[in-house]
């Protein structure tokens, strides 16, 4: 399996997986890169080899990538300091990031929706990056504690002065997408969702049928549906590739809007989830695998 991985890798390339314009007008190849695994255990602090995630992160673009996923708490600042390292000042590349969630220590995660934090973290974030404005800004959440019109004002605000140009949420319903549609336009919505998660089922047709790019968190299950053993095996056998770039090529599949993130901090699993841009599943594969979950 690992010999016909690489054969497929050596031609790789992002743009076998499509484009999609993110607001109209932020052209991207479907196939993204999450940098949430370049960071330590929990997320927390320097990554265990940082070689090893910098080869990572400059390898992105070689391989056809320009959608890098991130945000100010991997780490926090970890993810978008590496970047910026290794591969600033960006040529062609989206730096997508997002704020809203505090860090009290490993694997620990706090919404702060207030508008002075909001827009104190999109400075941050622009300093950390060297950008002069955020491609894509997302809400990582909508904070419960602070009235969600008050957090979507203080975003329409930052997108008026120009600190941001596409905005995006995460981990939200469809009704509040609509509410938050009334103050900017909502380019992309970021929900966990993969082959054998599919709660936002409806949050993907509804971005489907309105154009805005979904882009899904977990899409490899954090790994669990890149191991083989699993009922993934057998498409993956007829195609000669790994279960995880199957999984990813289902996700190519569900939706012309659909941006996965894989997250990695190797460059040998990079390459082999990029070659899943060029799987192409029948209607019956496809079939197949939606009844999986
Ligand atoms: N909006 C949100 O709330 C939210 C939450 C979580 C994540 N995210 C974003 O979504 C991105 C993707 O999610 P994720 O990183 O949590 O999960 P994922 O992409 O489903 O899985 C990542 C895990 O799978 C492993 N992996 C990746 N490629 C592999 C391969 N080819 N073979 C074997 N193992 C492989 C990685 O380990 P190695 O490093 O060892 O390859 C990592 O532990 C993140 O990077 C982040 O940008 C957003």
């Amino acid at each position: 399996m690992t010999t016909i991985a690489n054969a497929v890798t050596t031609t790789a390339n992002a743009s076998a997986s499509g484009s999609f314009d993110i607001g109209g007008d932020l052209t991207v190849h479907r196939l993204g890169f999450g940098a949430m695994r370049v960071t330590g255990k929990g997320i927390w602090g320097e990554p265990e080899d940082r070689a090893e995630a910098l080869r990572t992160l400059r390898r992105v673009p070689e391989l056809g990538i320009n959608l890098i996923d991130t945000a100010d708490s991997y780490g926090p600042e970890v993810s978008e300091r590496l970047i910026r390292e290794a591969l600033h000042p960006y040529k062609g590349l989206v730096i997508a990031t997002k704020g809203g969630l505090l860090r009290p220590g490993p694997d620990k995660w706090v919404p702060n929706g207030r508008p002075d934090y909001l827009r104190q973290q999109v400075f941050v974030s622009m300093r950390r990056l060297g950008v002069e404005r955020i491609d894509l800004w997302q809400l990582h959440r909508i904070d419960p504690g602070v009235p969600r019109d008050e957090q979507f004002d203080a975003i329409r605000a930052m997108q008026k002065e120009g600190l941001i140009r596409h905005v995006g949420l995460s981990e939200v319903k469809v009704e509040e997408i609509g509410a938050a549609q009334k103050f900017f336009q909502v380019a992309t919505v970021q929900n966990l969702y993969n082959l054998t998660n599919r709660s936002s089922e409806d949050v993907v047709d509804f971005c489907t049928k309105h154009g805005i790019g979904f882009i899904p968190w977990f899409p490899l299950a954090a790994g669990s549906l890149a191991r083989p053993g699993s009922k993934l095996d057998a498409v993956a056998h007829r195609h000669n590739a790994s279960p995880g770039q199957i999984a990813l090529a289902w996700l190519l599949r569900r939706s012309p809007v659909m941006l996965p993130i894989p997250g990695t901090g190797k460059v040998k699993h990079l390459e082999e989830n990029v070659a899943a841009a060029s799987i192409i599943l029948s209607d019956a594969e496809f079939a197949e695998l939606s009844a999986l979950a």
